[in-house]
């Protein structure tokens, strides 16, 4: 036996299991064709015009980049009508995610989320050995009374995914201004806007960069470049918040935490408003289409302000990863947020709905 020994709070999380990748099922079934409705992918790619810049910029991929992404935060900016200090890049929002942990949590110290709620708060918050809060949902959603109910001089911060991923659903500004009043100075605030573009299209979805990220001390919002832009695989994401609050990440952010390429790429589809409004526009549409496909077939539909669809199935969700998997079409089930019937699948294009809609047919039938 080794003598090795993590620290303790190590040991009560596992790793994150990310959706299946489209190589490995081709692996392991020897299949050509491989349909992946995982990980809420941009199922039109990403922007030419970034795509593009990206092409320019991987020639310079020799040199390191600049390690606080000025010009990226400097676009952002502009782009926000907020000052550059109150903008960090991370690694993606996960990483984001990550620093609040590491900056604001301890031992004896709490998180504060919801049941359900995207499974990284947990993780991250319980690497750093503070107990983490979960508040239990209503139909599906935050319910952020009984979460002001949790909030104790011991919270440090509360995660608030709007709207959430696995379930799909949001909070609206209403039920956040309510929140907001009971915030402890000491606490900060959490929005987690990953999927921002599909659901601004709600009425009552709120603008929280003017509203609350520019004007209060203790509110923060990540947005990400993986949906929307289509750009997942650059990992780019961003904090908008309190220049004091972004001040403390930034002391601990890894050095060069974004490359080159990526910052520069970012840029550019941050320009490019038409390639996310055609997202959006298609999301919409097929979401339509799928959840009424996906309610003949006897799902239990969650009405998703997001571009993917959360289920209950008729059979173990798992079983039906499973059975899809060998046709070539990956969704996601949804064991680990312990929910063995529910499953998650992302939204794409019409042909590979129409393959999906087959598949399930004939595992259902
Ligand atoms: C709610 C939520 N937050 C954050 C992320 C992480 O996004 P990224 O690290 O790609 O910016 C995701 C990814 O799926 C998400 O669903």
């Amino acid at each position: 036996m080794s003598q090795i020994t993590p620290r303790p709070s190590l040991r009560k999380i596992s790793s994150y299991i990310p959706g299946k990748s489209i190589e490995s099922v081709r692996r392991e079934f020897g299949l050509k064709e491989v349909i992946k409705l995982a990980s809420n992918e941009n199922p039109l790619g990403a922007s030419p015009k970034a795509i593009s810049v990206y092409r320019k910029a991987s020639k310079d991929c020799f040199l390191y980049p600049e390690g606080s992404s000025p010009e990226l935060r400097k676009a952002l900016a502009k782009f926000h009508k907020a000052p550059q200090e109150s903008i960090l890049i991370g690694n993606g929002s996960d990483e984001i995610i990550r620093l609040f942990c590491e900056a604001f949590l301890d031992e004896n110290q709490e998180a504060l989320t919801s049941q359900y709620a995207f499974i990284r708060f947990r993780q991250q918050s319980m690497m750093m050995g503070a107990r983490i809060i979960e508040v239990p949902m209503k139909n599906w959603k935050l319910d952020l009374e009984a979460m002001a109910g949790a909030l104790s001089e011991r919270t440090r911060l509360i995660f608030i995914p709007n709207p959430n991923n696995p379930t799909g659903t949001y909070n609206s500004q209403k039920e956040l201004e309510k929140f907001i009043r009971h915030l402890p100075p000491a606490a900060i605030l959490i929005l987690d806007e990953a999927y921002y573009h599909y659901a601004r299209l709600e009425k009552d979805y709120p603008d929280s960069i003017p509203l609350w990220a520019l004007r209060l001390p203790n509110v923060a919002v990540l947005r990400t470049f993986s949906k929307a832009y289509g750009l997942a695989g650059l990992r780019v994401g961003y904090v908008v918040s309190n220049p004091e609050i972004v001040g403390w990440l930034d002391r601990i952010r890894m050095p060069f935490n974004v490359s080159l390429p990526a910052q520069r790429t970012c840029i550019a589809a941050l320009q490019d408003a038409r390639f996310v409004s055609k997202g959006v526009s298609l999301n919409l549409k097929e979401k339509m289409f799928l959840e009424k496909a996906f309610s003949r077939l006897g799902f239990e539909v969650v009405s998703s302000a997001c571009n993917f669809i959360f289920a209950k199935s008729p059979i173990p969700g798992k079983e039906l990863f499973q059975k899809l998997l060998k046709r070539g079409i990956i969704i996601r089930p949804l064991d680990e947020y312990g929910l063995p019937f529910y499953v998650r699948t992302s939204i794409g294009r019409r042909p590979d709905h129409l393959k999906l809609l087959r598949s399930l047919e004939s595992i259902l039938k």
